[in-house]
This record gives structure tokens, sequence and C-alpha cells, in this order.
């Protein structure tokens, strides 16, 4: 059979045992090389620790160290620059870099690979490139935050009706409204730096599964490459992709949050609530009706949420049922974490861009908390206040309600003559509990849409933020 064995086609890294060249399809069915260069430099990275740990502890002359190291740096110049030969029959990042290593530099190339395995460089590259990820993430998310910080501050005392089933509950600031987003933006914050102590941890070492035979430092590579420690197991170290889904849930969370965001800008710019408007950029128009102008953006963004939920299916998918340590399935981590990257990086970058740019349309906002009987619950607190139980003030303000959407009136607009016919404990000083001001106002406590809360929540977010 050894006749069959064209020595161009078969890997060089691992044909040795081979007797007949790699079938054409199943080359590419297994390559990985088209999504896998996305993480060269990560590559790169690991190959220099890994390079210089074995020179420190003497399984490498220095010599060929120093060759390894130029000749990584070239590569990585020649990647940067778009000139680097990918190739199909090399499979994947790993294989290319060293082929093309031992192209450079000889002998000194192939020795890069003792005591070390693709499947802890592998699991070591993912870690580098996902410490990266998060923390630019990290960075859009806060850039939103100021954002929302900034749309908040110019509306802490602007009305609007707050919902409870989309129904009009009681009155709220717009600027109250803006924060709870950013409650919710610094949740996700906070589980995206979570999953990276997880992230940081080091799995080259490992080798293939058990470990390996030459004197290694795994501290010393650790070190080398900014890990906050070393995996402690080394079938757990080349198989785990807990960090993945780990980011993948957090993604999701993320982007259900700016789906609801969405969803809500989506519902205010339409012509039945026209809360706001959505500067002209953020939009697009349609090819048949002239006065349209989508909120494309929002919808969007809403509709990318099914995808990187659809990644975390696909994570937790792939590793189900996985028996340690390393398998192929493996290979099909990248594209859904790559793609949950860019879409929450492009998501967030939009609302980055959109949050402060947002134009309330203070008029309409307050209008609206007028319909819907918004105070109906401060009629209710005012006359618990006087001694009645509140079962027996729900009752009262109901009956109150009942009589406004006959007559077409809000609670503010009966005289006192009409609302003391449902309690003689109503008097005159209830009209400053019937105004949208004296409804916010009124709940000031930490937390409370009152203004003077909105506007300490702010300064210590902002404090918090830095
Ligand atoms: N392309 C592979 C992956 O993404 C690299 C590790 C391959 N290891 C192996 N034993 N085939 O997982």
């Amino acid at each position: 059979m050894a006749k069959d064995k064209n020595p161009k086609e078969t890997n060089q890294l691992w044909g040795g045992r081979f007797t007949e060249t790699t079938d054409e399809f199943v080359q590419a069915f297994t390559a990985s090389v088209s999504f896998d260069q996305r993480i060269a430099q990560q590559d790169i990275n690991c190959s220099r620790a890994h390079a210089r740990m074995l020179g420190h502890t003497g399984v490498l002359s220095m010599e060929d160290v120093e060759k390894i190291l130029q000749g990584l740096d070239s590569i990585s110049d020649e990647i940067e620059s778009g000139d680097f030969p990918w190739s199909v029959e090399l499979e994947d990042v790993h294989m290319n870099i060293e082929a093309r290593l031992t192209d450079r530099i000889g002998d000194a190339g192939k020795r890069l690979h003792t005591g070390r395995s693709r499947n802890d460089q592998i699991a070591t590259d993912i870690r580098l490139y996902m410490r990266e990820a998060i923390d630019v993430i990290i960075a859009e998310a806060e850039r939103l935050q100021h954002g929302m910080l900034s749309l908040a501050e110019s509306n802490i005392d602007v009305i609007m009706p707050g919902f409870t089933h989309l129904q009009t509950a009681q009155p709220v600031t717009f600027g109250h409204h803006v924060m709870a987003w950013f409650e919710m933006i610094s949740r996700d914050i906070e589980r995206l730096a979570d999953c990276r102590k997880r992230v940081n941890v080091m799995p080259l070492g490992a080798a293939a599964l058990a470990g390996t035979t030459y004197p290694i430092d795994r501290q010393y590579s650790c070190e080398l490459l900014g890990f906050d420690s070393v995996a402690a197991n080394s079938l757990d170290a080349v198989s785990d992709r807990d960090f993945a889904i780990e980011f993948c849930a957090a993604a999701s969370i993320v982007m259900t949050h700016l789906s609801r965001m969405s969803e809500e800008l989506v519902l205010w710019s339409s012509a039945q609530f026209d809360f706001i408007d959505l500067p002209d950029r953020f939009c697009t128009g349609s090819s048949i009706m002239p006065q349209k102008k989508n909120p494309d953006v929002p919808e969007l963004v809403r509709g990318k949420t099914g995808r990187v939920n659809g990644h975390l299916i696909s994570l937790l998918t792939l590793m189900k049922s996985q028996p340690l340590a390393y398998n192929k399935d493996n290979q099909e981590d990248k594209e859904p974490l790559f793609d949950t990257v860019d879409t929450l990086m492009g998501c967030l970058r939009a609302f980055a861009d959109m949050i402060p740019a947002i134009k309330p349309k203070k008029q309409n906002m307050r209008d609206a908390a007028l319909k819907g009987f918004a105070t109906a619950t401060d009629l209710a607190d005012y006359l618990v206040k006087k001694g009645m139980p509140f079962r027996d003030s729900h009752e009262v303000v109901g009956k109150a309600v009942a009589f406004g959407i006959e007559q077409g009136r809000d609670l503010s607009e009966m005289s006192l003559e009409e609302l003391q016919k449902f309690s003689g404990d109503i008097e005159e000083g209830v009209f400053t509990v019937l105004t949208l001001e004296g409804s916010v106002a009124a709940r000031n406590h930490i937390g409370g849409t009152a203004p003077d809360q909105v506007r300490a929540a702010i300064i210590s977010a902002r404090a918090r933020l830095g």
C-alpha cells in the first residue's frame, strides 16, 4: 500500500503511520483552518511561551529557542499583513504555522511541538482569545452604560407612564426607566467578569491528555501567558469547554436585555406610543411606503438575540455526553463562539451609539401618564394614611376610577365634591398626591422613582463605573 502514498498530499505532521492519502473530501471536511486562522496570533503567543519554557527547563537549546522566536515573529508579521499562505491540506491554524516555521528555520521548527499536543494548544489558544474578547466586550458595555447615564441625567424629572402587563400602572420618570436598563447591563458586566476568571486558567502542559514525560515548568508558561493559574487536571484541561458555554450564557443574557430594550424602543417610536424620536441615522425607510421610518437597529438587535441563544444551545449540545478527554467534536466550538463575540460586539456598539442619541418626546410621555389613572394607587395610599385599611381604599378608588372611565376624566380632573362622594376622608390636599409630580416625588426611598433618588442613583452609578 505504501506505493499509494503521495508524500505531498499526506499530512507531513502526522502522516507517518498512514499508508494512503486522506480522501480529498475528508480533508476539507475535517479542516478548521478557514475559521481557526482567526486565533493565529494567540497560537503564536502560546508557541512563544512554550518554546521559552522548554529553553528554561533545558529541553531545547537556547539557540533553537532563539530561532523559533524569530521565526514566529516573522510569521506573525506575515499573517498580520495578509500574506500568509493558509493551506487546507495543513488542516488547522496550528499545523499551518508549525509547517511554515519549519520551512523557515529548519529542524528547530520541528522541535517546537516537544512536550505539547494540539489538544492543550487549542484549549490554551481559545482561552487567550476569549480573555481578550471579554475585555473588549466589557469596555463596550461600559461605553453603553455611560450613554445610559447621560440619557438618564437629562431626563431625571421627565414623567412617563410606568407599565405592568403593558398597561399604565404608575407614573415613573424616564430617567428612572433608563437607570433600570443600566442595572441590567451592570449585572451583565459582572457575569462576564466572573466568567473571565474561569477562562483565565492555563491548559498548556496537559499535552494530549495525560501530561508529558519532559521536564516542563507550567508555572513558568503560566506567568509568560498572563494566566491566573494552571489547570489542575490534564484530562479536564484538554476537554473542558465550560468557559465557552458560560460566555455564551452570559452573552445570551446580555442579548436578552438588549432585546427587551429594543422592544421598548420599537414600541415607543411607533405612532401609537410616540414617546421617542430615534435619530434618522439609526433608522431606514421603506421602498414602497414613503412615510415610513423604521427602527431597524433595535429590530435587528432583537432578532440577533435568536442566533446568540442558538449558539449557547449548540455548545451545550456539543459538550453533552462527551467522554474524557479531547474529542474532535470540540473543533465545532469555534464558529458559535466567534459569531457570539461578533454579534454581541456589533449589538453593543449599535446600542452604545444609539442610546445617548434618543430624543424623548416629553409632552407625549406626560400626556400618556395622565391617561389610564396612573395615580390611582396614590389615592388609595392617601386614604390608608388617613386610617382606612388598604383593601377598603382599593375598593373606594376602584369605584372612583369606574366613574372616571364613564366620564372620560382622570382622578385629578374631578372636583373635590365628586371625589368626596367616594370617601368622606378625602380633603383638599388630595390634589397634590393626584398630580404626576406628587406621585413620583412621593416614592422617595432607595430604588424609588423620585427625581432625588434617580439623581442619587446616577451619582453612585457614575462612581461605580469610574
Ligand atoms: N482543530 C482542532 C480543534 O479545533 C485542534 C486540535 C486537534 N487535535 C487533534 N487531536 N486532532 O479542536
